[in-house]
């Protein structure tokens, strides 16, 4: 109150108070858009944190389980790619294997690993990613894989998850959802 007032004093009548209420107003615009900003770095970051710990906890677990849809079939195989790669979680398959022409057909996959009392479960899609810099990220990640794998064969694959619902659960907590 003390502030209008004193605005209200220095531009007296109805055009001291129009400026105060533009002004006011172009306060308010500006905070709101200011806060707003924020609120959409907060969400990044708190995302970038929960895939943070999905990729860690991968990396930790060394091996997950990874289950597609063959028609009413479900399939599944032990995996160990994983690389955080641009915010996004990849995976790395051949496209010669069983396990990519189903992902071509539905790419919905759930996977799943144990490690230290807890389990993950990671539902999502994979969506197919031909960018040469995540094929190399991928290999100098896991550098075994170089036998048998380069980033410009035509076999290698990257894919990262999309619409992903990742949750940790354990026998004494409460499950823990992320969503990516
Ligand atoms: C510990 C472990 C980790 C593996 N990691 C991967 C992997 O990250 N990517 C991959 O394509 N195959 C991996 N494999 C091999 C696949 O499990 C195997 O090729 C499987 O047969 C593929 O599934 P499909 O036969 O349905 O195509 C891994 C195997 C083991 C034992």
């Amino acid at each position: 109150m003390k502030y209008i007032r004193y605005v209200k004093s220095q531009c007296p009548g109805v055009l001291g108070g129009m400026y105060f209420w533009m002004y006011f107003l172009y306060l308010m615009h500006f905070l709101y858009k200011t806060e707003t900003r924020n609120l959409f770095l907060m969400q990044e970051v708190f995302q970038m944190e929960g895939i943070e710990k999905v990729c860690q906890f991968l990396d930790e677990a060394h091996v997950y389980y990874l289950a597609t849809v063959e028609g009413e079939q479900p399939r599944c195989r032990p995996f160990g790619t994983s690389l955080l790669y641009d915010g996004k979680l990849y995976i790395q398959t051949g496209k010669v294997k069983e396990v990519s022409k189903q992902i071509a057909v539905n790419p919905k996959v759930e996977i799943c690993a144990f490690n230290g009392g807890k389990w993950l479960r990671v539902a999502g899609e994979l969506v197919n990613d031909d960018n040469r810099d995540v094929k190399v990220a991928m290999l100098e990640k896991f550098p075994t894989l170089k036998s048998m794998y380069s980033a410009d064969d035509d076999n290698t694959q990257v894919l990262y998850f999309k619409n992903a619902v990742a949750t940790f659960s354990s026998f004494t907590e409460k499950p823990e959802v992320i969503k990516f």
